[in-house]
């Protein structure tokens, strides 16, 4: 194995969420978000679970931090509950518990030579917010202008990075689309209207943080997947465009300031998702120019691919469709194929139709179940392949000159898996979600390793 070598000032770190582990969900102030509404919706969260408890973080960050350093993690993205500096979204005044508790993990964090990468919205929307509309209203936007000013007010003197938002297409489209996650709606206009707002809220928020925390770096974090034609047909082919206009260029156009795709507007309106002719009617004077605010970076998170035909679309836009399916042995327990080259493509393909964007893999992982053996340890081979081939790809992508900054292994530990409760596990530490318990798995030595010699063998 040739070691593939990353530059010295590359960045390795794990990623989790707030909703995915800290539990806690009545403490320090916090109110309800709309993930605990929908986990109590039946038939909604596989096995009814919740995040009542999760990995128990808010109570265990100083262990989970202590775990981090152990593995000699340099960066550590986590998300802010919103519920817990806003309880219901509609106050003034942030909770004064919810930044406390953000802060001491953040000197924690500091204490352990540990960077802070903060993401503002991992999802987890105040409920109060939700009555009023959530990110179908217009007023989510000025609720999220006083949550980013609020974190930025009390952390940026000790957090120099900060991502907005976490993955858009899925508020939108999982969320407001078909429904597979929290609030749980099936209406198409809808979810391209929460899409914008989300988008609006990012450009928003971007100069507030900036001024807020000075000399802090801002992003946003985008699910990228690729789209494949599954043969060369014209038809799979236009099925390929269609796909990745519906999945990335919605939200990298409108971020780089070329507004939304003009290919994927006419599709919409075919499709009756946007009135036929006219402007789109959620778009505001000035909302494209404040969506387009400069970034520092690009937070990607890539799992996998599409492989698209033509009779997938627009069915196949409810998720990425792999036809012909993959293999058993080349898919995680997810059901997602394990295909790195998908990643390296798509790092060439940044660097050369964005241009001039600094990019970070935010989140990279894979669900394999893999549970301790008799002697306790966990043999997660799989999951070290999947880690090694993406890693991989991404000392090439920047041997080729893609301006990639830093990687995210998504997760530092076992967690909700959103509708999937705790039966899918991306974790590099093996959580007892019964006895709280960490077992660092074979993962975790292999990234452990890959951090100490900054380097991965091909
Ligand atoms: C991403 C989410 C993250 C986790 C992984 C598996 O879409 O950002 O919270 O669920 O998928």
């Amino acid at each position: 194995m040739t070691p593939l070598r990353f530059p010295r000032d590359f960045v390795f770190g794990v990623a989790t969420s707030s909703y995915q582990i800290e539990g806690a969900v009545h403490e320090g102030g916090r109110g309800p978000s709309i993930w605990d509404t929908f986990c109590r919706t039946p038939g909604k969260v596989r096995g009814g679970d919740t995040g009542d408890v999760a990995c128990d973080h808010y109570h265990r960050h100083p262990e989970d931090i202590a775990l981090m350093r152990s593995l000699g993690v340099q960066a550590y993205r986590f998300s802010i509950a919103w519920p817990r500096i806003f309880p219901t979204g509609l106050e003034t005044t942030p909770n004064a518990g919810g930044l406390d508790f953000y802060e001491r993990l953040v000197d924690g964090l500091l204490a352990a030579g540990i960077t802070p990468w903060v993401t503002l919205y991992h999802w987890d929307l105040p409920q109060g917010l939700q009555d009023r509309g959530g990110w179908a209203s217009r007023g989510t936007v000025d609720a999220f202008a006083r949550f980013a000013e609020a974190v930025g007010a009390r952390l940026g003197g000790k957090v120099a990075h900060f991502i907005t938002h976490n993955e858009p297409w899925c508020v939108a489209m999982l969320g407001h689309m078909n429904g597979e996650h929290a609030p749980g709606h099936k209406d198409w206009p809808e979810a391209l209207v929460a899409a914008h707002h989300v988008l609006l809220s990012h450009g928003v928020a971007v100069p507030i943080l900036r001024a807020a925390a000075r000399g802090a770096q801002v992003g946003i974090t985008l699910n990228l997947t690729p789209g494949y034609p599954a043969s060369a047909s014209a038809a799979d082919a236009d099925a390929t465009r269609h796909f990745d206009g519906f999945f990335n260029r919605w939200y990298l156009d409108p971020l780089v300031g070329r507004g939304y795709p003009a290919d994927m507007v006419a599709d919409y309106r075919r499709l009756g998702r946007l009135p036929a002719n006219g402007e789109l009617p959620f778009v505001e004077p000035g909302d494209l120019e404040t969506i387009a605010a400069a970034i520092d970076f690009l937070g990607v998170n890539y799992y996998t691919r599409a492989i698209l035909r033509s009779e997938t679309v627009p069915e196949a836009e409810n998720l990425p469709r792999q036809i012909p399916e993959p293999a058993a042995e080349s898919k995680t327990d997810i059901g997602w194929e394990v295909y790195p080259d998908g990643l390296e493509a798509l790092l060439l393909r940044l660097a050369r139709d964005y241009p001039g964007l600094p990019l970070a893999i935010t989140e990279n992982g894979a669900s394999y179940f893999t549970p301790p053996d008799p002697d306790g340890v966990v043999h997660d081979a799989a999951r070290v392949a999947y880690f090694r081939g993406h890693l991989a790809a991404c000392a090439r992508s920047i041997a080729a000159g893609v301006p990639l900054v830093g990687y995210f292994a998504w997760s530092l530990m076992d967690n909700f898996e959103w509708a999937y409760g705790y039966d899918q596990r991306f974790g590099l530490v093996w959580v007892d979600f019964a006895t709280q318990v960490r077992i660092p798995k074979d993962s975790a030595r292999f990234y452990a390793e890959v951090i100490r010699t900054g380097a991965v063998g091909e």
